[in-house]
């Protein structure tokens, strides 16, 4: 099988809702590989499945530059709780190069998956992961951030968007 790739907009499997993970077996483990691959190759903070062009709820997240946190695999990830008043921040998504966006978020979260070894776990986090998770779940419910950003920036990105659809339409 050829190695799977990034996958942009306005590509279909971005816009789907994913579906669960039934079983953590090789398929699963091959994916991740290959998600971890390509997050480290295009220098990302996050990545989820169907960036890879696969509708499945998963994501990996990279190591937090303060140690904080390790590279980790989050295989049918569900938000339990939120906390604290939204705050703004700018985004950017692989999946839409040259665009971003501020977006409001709840700072602080609690996330519950399963991990590769197919135990589940919780974790709290506040600031830069935080708002990673959820950047990341928004892709397995088909929402990408110009579906959350601002109105002025929605209106800066229309131009790239436009460029990004002819660019797919003439492949
Ligand atoms: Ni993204």
């Amino acid at each position: 099988m050829a190695p799977r790739q990034l996958v942009t907009y306005p590509n279909p499997v971005l816009r789907a809702r994913a579906r669960d993970v039934a079983e953590v077996d090789a398929w699963v483990r091959g994916l991740a590989g290959e998600m971890l691959r390509i997050m480290r190759e295009e220098d990302g903070v996050g990545l989820a499945a169907p960036q890879v062009g696969e509708s499945v709820r998963m994501f990996v997240t990279a190591a937090q530059e303060d140690e904080s946190a390790p590279e980790r695999v989050y295989i049918n990830p569900v938000i339990v709780s939120f906390e604290g008043a939204l705050e703004a921040s700018e985004e950017g998504c692989l999946s839409l190069p040259g665009i971003r966006g501020t977006i409001r978020r709840p700072p602080r979260i609690a996330v519950r998956a399963t991990g590769l070894d197919g135990e589940a776990f919780t974790l709290l986090s506040s600031g830069l992961l935080a708002r990673c998770w959820q950047h990341e779940i928004d892709h397995l419910d088909g929402i990408l951030i110009i579906d959350r950003m601002s109105a002025i920036d929605r209106l800066a990105s229309r131009k790239p968007l436009r460029q990004l659809e002819s660019a797919a339409a003439e492949r």
